[in-house]
C-alpha cells in the first residue's frame, strides 16, 4: 500500500459538532473541550462559528469561546467566517484562522447561507482582502461535493467548478465535504484523481460524515492517493442543521485508531481525545 507517513488530523467536533446539538452546552464546558483537544496534540481545532446566531443559536457564544480559550502555541484553532460581519467579529477577539464556505450544490447553498455558489463565492473576494491583510490562515470548505440533500448526486464537475475558482485566490486549504455521509470509496477516487490534478496534495483535505458508516473507507481510499489531512469529530458529534439525514462527522477516536495501527503518525494522543468526548457526553 502507498500511504503517507504523517497525516494531519482536523478536529471539528467544537463546530461542526456541537452546531448540532439540541442542547446547548456551557461556554465552561465548550472551552474545557477545545482545550483538552489541543492538549491532546490536535494540530488544528476548529473551535467556533461567527455565523448569524439566528441562524445557528449554538455558535452564538463563539466571541466569549475565543476570548477565553487559553490556546497553544503550535494549535491551529480556525472559526468559520460566513461574510465580512463575521470575519470583523472574528479578527475583533483575536482570531487567526479562518475556514470560509461554499457548496457544489446550488440548493444546499441557498438553503446553508441564504446565497448561489456564486454569490458565496463573491462573498470571498469581499473577505479574502482584509483577512490577507490581519494575515489569516484560510481554509475553504466546499459541502456536498458527493450528494446533495435536495439534489441527489454531485458530478465531479460541478465540483471542479467550484474548486477551481477557489484556487485562483491561493487560499491555504480546501476541504472537501461529504456533507450527509453518503459517498463511497468509488465515488472518491475519481473526483480525488480531478484534485490532485489540480493542486497539491498538501492543500487537500476531506471531511466525511459517518451517517452509513462508509467515513473510513472512504479516507482509505484517499489516503492511499496521497490525500493526508482528514476531518474529524472527537465522539463523532454533528451534523449539519441545513442538511436533513446528516449524522456525525468521522469520530476522531476511529480515525487515529486506524491512521496509527497502519503505522502513520499523527502526533495525537487518542485517550485524551477520548477524555475530552467523555467530559462532554456530561453536558449532552
Ligand atoms: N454574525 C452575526 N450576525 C450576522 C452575521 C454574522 N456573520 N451576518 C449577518 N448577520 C445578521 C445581520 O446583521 C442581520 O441582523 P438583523 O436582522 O438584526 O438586521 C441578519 O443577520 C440577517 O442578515 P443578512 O445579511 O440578510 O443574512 P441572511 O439572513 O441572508 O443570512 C448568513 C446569511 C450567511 C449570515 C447566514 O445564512 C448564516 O449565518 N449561515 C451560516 C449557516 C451555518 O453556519 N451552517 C453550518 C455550517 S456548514
Ligand atoms: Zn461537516
Amino acid at each position: 500500500m502507498n500511504l503517507p507517513s504523517h497525516v494531519k488530523v482536523v478536529e471539528v467536533g467544537p463546530r461542526d459538532g456541537l452546531q448540532n446539538e439540541k442542547r446547548a452546552v456551557s461556554l465552561e464546558a465548550k472551552i474545557a473541550f477545545i482545550e483538552t483537544l489541543a492538549e491532546a496534540g490536535l494540530p488544528v481545532v476548529e473551535a467556533g462559528a461567527f455565523v448569524s446566531p439566528k441562524w445557528v443559536p449554538q455558535m452564538a457564544d463563539s466571541d466569549a469561546v475565543f476570548q477565553r480559550i487559553q490556546r497553544l502555541p503550535n494549535t491551529r484553532y480556525p472559526a468559520l467566517v460566513p461574510n465580512l460581519k463575521g470575519l470583523e467579529r472574528a479578527l475583533a477577539v483575536g482570531v487567526t484562522d479562518i475556514a470560509l464556505f461554499t457548496a457544489a450544490s446550488e440548493t444546499f447553498c441557498q438553503r446553508n447561507m441564504n446565497m448561489t455558489i456564486e454569490e458565496s463565492l463573491q462573498g470571498f473576494q469581499s473577505i479574502l482582502p482584509t483577512a490577507r491583510q490581519a494575515h489569516c490562515w484560510v481554509r475553504v470548505y466546499v459541502s456536498t461535493a458527493f450528494v446533495c440533500p435536495y439534489e441527489g448526486k454531485v458530478s465531479p464537475d460541478a465540483v471542479m467548478r467550484v474548486v477551481s475558482r477557489i484556487l485562483e485566490w491561493g487560499v491555504d486549504e480546501i476541504s472537501i465535504g461529504d456533507t450527509i455521509g453518503a459517498a463511497v470509496p468509488t465515488d472518491v477516487e475519481p473526483l480525488t484523481l480531478r484534485l490532485l490534478d489540480a493542486m497539491p496534495a498538501n492543500q487537500l483535505a476531506y471531511h466525511f460524515h459517518d451517517t452509513r458508516g462508509t467515513a473510513l473507507a472512504n479516507t482509505l481510499c484517499a489516503l492511499q492517493m496521497g490525500v493526508s489531512i482528514f476531518d474529524s469529530s472527537a465522539g463523532g458529534l454533528g451534523g449539519c442543521p441545513f442538511a436533513p439525514g446528516a449524522a456525525g462527522n468521522l469520530a476522531t477516536e476511529s480515525l487515529l485508531y486506524m491512521l496509527h495501527g497502519m503505522g502513520i503518525e499523527t502526533g495525537v494522543d487518542v485517550s485524551k481525545v477520548a477524555e475530552a468526548s467523555r467530559q462532554l457526553q456530561s453536558q449532552l
